[in-house]
């Protein structure tokens, strides 16, 4: 089985999962490519809910597609459920996220829902996070006194440049990646991050920093992860 079809999977795991909540509320919808076999595996029963609020312009572009309604978060008051992938995750349920630059809106919607249910494969489990470089969003104009602090910690940090020219942005690859929110990325190399808690506060305290992609305050509560055999799934 490749990877795409572990993605699907538990795409379609975490559409039966929503599904067992009550109909006509208001779901979170996270970014990446796992999420995308989620919204696309749940598009045939989008009149289940009565929107969704989502964490970037790709997954709004996703969902207007497929018909969903994708409401403005400031006119939601809380949601029973924000379903996600992850770049790493623990056996706590403390996770790695940012690989796609959606880090800030993601953890703003994970904050605002009951629960976070974490959908991934079993390459994404971890003992303990570090591996994945930490992605860290921060205003440009603070980029090196926010490098600087961050070298502190111990790992090696460097401006995330854009894959691909974006048209829209005018960015090309030998430029800085710049997210949703115009911020850029610095992403953090050969930590081992044994307190997530601790880290995830101490990044957040630096001037400059928008967001850091350690999701330890908004950890996962469940976790639905594929592997060869199936999708298992985990109360954390
Ligand atoms: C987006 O910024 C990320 O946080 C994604 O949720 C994470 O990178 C997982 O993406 P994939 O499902 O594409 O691996």
């Amino acid at each position: 089985m490749n990877q795409d079809q572990l993605k699907q999977m538990v795409g379609e795991a975490a559409r039966d999962e929503v599904l067992k909540l009550p109909a006509g509320q208001i779901l979170g919808v996270g970014t990446g490519s796992t999420a995308n076999c989620f919204i696309d595996a749940l598009a045939p029963y989008k009149s289940h809910f009565a929107g969704t609020v989502s964490s970037s312009n790709a997954t709004t572009e996703r969902l207007l597609k497929h018909g969903f309604k994708v409401l403005d978060p400031n006119d939601v008051q809380g949601l029973p459920a924000y379903v996600d992938g992850a770049d790493e995750i623990d056996p706590a349920g403390h996770m790695i996220k940012g690989g796609g630059g959606a880090l800030t809106r993601e953890k703003i919607i994970a904050s605002m829902a009951k629960q976070f249910i974490c959908i991934c494969d079993s390459s994404k489990q971890v003992p303990v996070l570090g591996n994945f470089a930490l992605p860290v969003e921060i205003i440009p104009l603070a980029k090196g006194v926010v490098s600087r602090e961050l070298e502190k910690l111990g790992g090696k940090v460097s401006l995330r440049l854009a894959k691909n020219t974006r048209a829209d942005l005018h960015q090309t690859p030998s430029e800085p990646f710049v997210t949703d929110n115009g911020g850029w990325i610095l992403d953090i190399a050969g930590l081992q991050i044994a307190n997530p808690l601790q880290m995830e506060a101490q990044i957040n305290q630096i001037a400059g920093v928008i967001t850091v992609g350690l999701f330890a305050k908004e950890k996962a509560n469940i976790l639905l992860v594929s592997n060869a055999s199936g999708v298992e799934r985990l109360a954390l």
